[in-house]
């Protein structure tokens, strides 16, 4: 999977990439993700990628002219399954829409900056529009990050233990179930027996248990929509 990242920070987005499960996926090839200046593609010595919005209020806007010059340089030389425009009026990120997007070959990600991107923008570039939760941020870097994390994470091999993905809290609409490792006893408080009992059924039992337990407790929206569906 290929994922392009158009921003004016890029040195801000670098970090994620360069540790841990991420790193690993591009060091095994398994992923390459760039990314690209916005301000390479700004029409003057300034390097300005935004303005004042037309109709007056606070908040600059960024331009069409960059974003356009930038999109349809990348597209000359690489076929897009999606252009995605990372933003908190988008739709909420969802495990079902990353398990989806994981899928894909070549993606862009557009992060927004300021008041936001100019209209046509969206009307005629993005094919997907993003959200991570119903906050803003002040701009879309970190939630990009969060988005390729989430992708990148899913692609066979990336993880070193393949099915652990499928394990995941979300996976099926339930969150994971309690997890514990050595001492099985600190200050009295005990591991559950049956984790320590090697009794591989009952403990996929315990934990299916726990999970649906959890879900009820933490996220009844979820737990209904697996139990009690309308
Ligand atoms: N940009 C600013 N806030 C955001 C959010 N919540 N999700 C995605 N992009 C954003």
């Amino acid at each position: 999977m290929r994922i392009d990242i158009i921003t004016v920070l890029p040195e801000l987005l670098k970090s994620p990439f360069e540790h841990s499960i991420l790193k690993r996926a591009i060091d095994k090839g398994l992923a390459e993700v760039n990314f690209i200046n916005l301000r390479d593609y700004s029409n003057d010595n300034y390097k300005s990628v935004d303005d004042y919005q037309f109709g007056g209020g606070a908040g600059m806007v960024m331009m069409i002219e960059p974003i356009a010059k930038c999109i349809n340089d990348l597209k000359s030389k690489t076929n897009y399954d999606e252009v995605i425009y990372m933003t908190p009026d988008g739709e909420l990120l969802d495990q079902k829409t990353s398990n989806h997007l994981s899928t894909k070959k070549n993606i862009i990600i557009l992060c927004g900056h300021y008041k936001g991107i100019d209209e046509r923008v969206r009307e005629h570039f993005i094919t997907k529009e993003i959200s991570i939760g119903d906050y803003v941020l002040s701009g879309g870097e970190l939630a990009a990050a969060v988005l390729a994390d989430s992708l990148l994470r899913l692609i066979p091999g990336v993880l070193s233990d393949e099915t652990s993905a499928l394990f995941d809290s979300f996976q099926d609409d339930l969150l994971s179930p309690a997890v514990y490792t050595r001492p099985a006893e600190f200050n009295g408080w005990k591991v559950p027996e049956i984790l320590l009992s090697g009794n591989q059924k009952k403990i996929d039992e315990w934990r299916y248990e726990n999970s649906v337990e959890r879900t009820k407790i933490r996220r009844p929206d979820l737990y209904n929509k697996n139990f009690n569906p309308k």
